[in-house]
């Protein structure tokens, strides 16, 4: 039976008929406010603004039951091998806890090795901190150029730059593209005697990464001389002998481990750079900020368990409402960067066209992310997402606290997201020119964050990874691997080396790129 046929999805589908191109709700329904609302130690959802009634959560909550949430979330807490393909279990989860209770992989209890680990990254980061850890001339370190890409990117940019007021001591780099811009403009920035690399690439082989650290490797060495390398950079991996074999020394190389998703990484040896920027206390307090979540999920009831209200709300509006996309709107500049994380996060980890078994599937998975800033975006998309043909959901990321101490500014923000939801939810139905017709009941959620600090972005980020499985659970696709992204590496590899095979239109792209390349 396909998840199509099955008679939570037939009741929704009957549900969403009665529902479509009308509002779910009026401006009078205020109560919605409060009763479509979960809140975790300072970070709420409220879902009022959802085109959505108390009757389309409880299908959606049989939806989660048909499909086993529960019982799949307990699989993933206890490494079960959730990612059928790599037969690997997916446990971002234990790099967060609390408590050393053991946890089997394959066997082998892994917290030891975990607590080993950062007991490793937090004496590091003091010395690299405290300045027991100098360059090869005897400074200390100004600079921390994370080198790596996608999640080995992503998460550790975003965070540094969210919590930009907890970094002190050092300015953080970040070079992730092929694109040689990228490595220069940001080595023209650095003092070579004070600059400190971070390569990070759980597999080592990632062409872009390795690129970068060689260009990186030589501007040092030519500054300092070669027997510098070994003050001067460091390696995250799960592949030792390719960092060795790269010339970082064993004992510069932290750990991290193939249950670790590279998009639910953050938490591993993958956050050294933050936690360099930062300092221990606040990168502990980020992991307790997730572990705080990872309990949430995993006691709530279904009803009042934040990252399922998300994921079934997003299931609504992609399967139900046929919205293809979700527009993630951060009304917090440090969090501009937060679509660019979470596409990755979402769309790398539910972008697939078949089930965990390989049946092809008969209904749509994950949609298109995308966002801006606001205000910035009403500036730019809005015009779309008000009067576009393709009605959209929208997630709304707001700060209570004005901790820059200007009112006017705070107010002035916080009345426009607001505005903003209300635009789209109620829109404007009379006008004397249909130039000025705004249609309405778009979905929106808002998702409010007390003040923005360690702890809250670690309630945030644990809030979309445990909404991206659930809504991989709801699909039965599997969300921990990522076989879309090797046919293009495969491609570009064979284009280097002159070496495209026919059967994978070789002739085609090495004439394209014959075309293109400078003569
Ligand atoms: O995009 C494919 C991918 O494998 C991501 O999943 C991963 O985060 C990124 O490339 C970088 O991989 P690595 O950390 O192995 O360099």
């Amino acid at each position: 039976m396909t998840l199509t046929s099955t008679p939570a999805w037939q009741k929704l589908k009957t549900h969403s008929e009665a529902l479509r191109g009308a509002s779910a709700f009026t401006p009078a329904d205020i109560a919605r406010l409060d009763d479509f609302s979960l809140s975790l130690n300072g970070l709420h959802l409220n879902y009022a603004c959802q085109n959505a009634t108390q009757e389309t959560v409880d299908l959606l909550l049989e939806l989660a039951a048909q499909q086993q949430v529960e019982e799949n979330r307990t699989r993933m807490f206890a490494g079960d091998k959730i990612n059928t393909t790599e037969n690997r279990a997916a446990l971002h989860t234990a790099l967060r806890r609390g408590d050393n209770t053991p946890l089997l992989v394959d066997g082998l209890d892994i917290m030891p090795d975990i607590r080993a680990t950062q007991t490793r990254i937090a004496a590091f980061v003091d010395d690299v901190r405290g300045g027991a850890w100098r360059g090869a001339t005897g400074k200390t370190f100004k600079h921390i150029v994370n080198i790596g890409i996608g999640g080995s990117d992503l998460g550790p940019r975003l965070a540094s730059q969210a919590l930009i007021d907890y970094v002190e001591g050092v300015t953080m780099h970040f070079v992730a593209n092929a694109d040689a811009f990228d490595i220069d403009s940001v080595l023209a920035k650095c003092d070579p005697a004070q600059t400190l690399f971070v390569v990070v690439s759980k597999t080592f082989s990632t062409q872009e990464t390795l690129m970068n650290a060689r260009t990186a490797r030589q501007w040092l060495t030519d500054a300092l001389g070669v027997d510098a390398v070994a003050k001067h950079f460091v390696a995250v991996s799960a592949n030792r002998d390719a960092v060795e074999a790269f010339g970082i020394h064993a004992d510069n190389i932290f750990p991290m481990w193939d249950w670790v998703g590279g998009r639910y990484s953050l938490w591993s040896a993958v956050g050294l750079s933050v936690a360099l920027a930062i300092g221990n206390e606040n990168f502990r307090a980020l992991w307790n900020g997730a572990a705080a979540m990872d309990a949430h999920f995993q006691s709530a009831p279904l009803h009042q368990n934040m990252p399922v209200m998300l994921a079934l709300l997003a299931v609504w509006n992609r399967n139900f409402l046929d919205a293809p996309a979700l527009a993630i709107l951060s009304y917090c500049e440090r969090l501009r960067d937060f679509p660019r994380f979470l596409q990755q996060l979402e769309m790398e980890s539910n972008g697939k066209s078949v089930t965990r078994d390989g049946a092809a599937l008969d209904y749509e998975t994950g949609p298109i992310l995308f966002g801006e800033c606001g205000t910035v975006g009403q500036h730019s998309f809005h015009q779309w997402l008000h009067q576009g043909t393709t009605p959209i959901a929208c997630d709304f990321i707001g700060v209570s606290e004005d901790d820059r101490h200007k009112p006017e500014h705070h107010r002035a923000l916080l009345s426009n997201m607001v505005a903003q939801m209300g635009a789209l939810a109620f829109g404007q139905k009379q006008a004397a020119s249909p130039h000025d017709i705004y249609a309405g009941h778009r979905s929106s959620n808002l998702i409010l964050l007390d003040r923005l600090d360690p702890y809250h972005l670690g309630l945030l980020l644990a809030l979309y990874e445990h909404k991206t499985f659930v809504q991989g659970v709801i699909w039965g696709i599997n969300s921990f691997d990522q076989p879309g992204v090797e046919l293009g590496k495969r491609m570009a590899k064979g284009l280097e080396a002159n070496s495209v095979s026919a059967g994978e239109n070789g002739d085609f792209l090495s004439h394209l790129l014959q075309k293109i390349l400078p003569k």
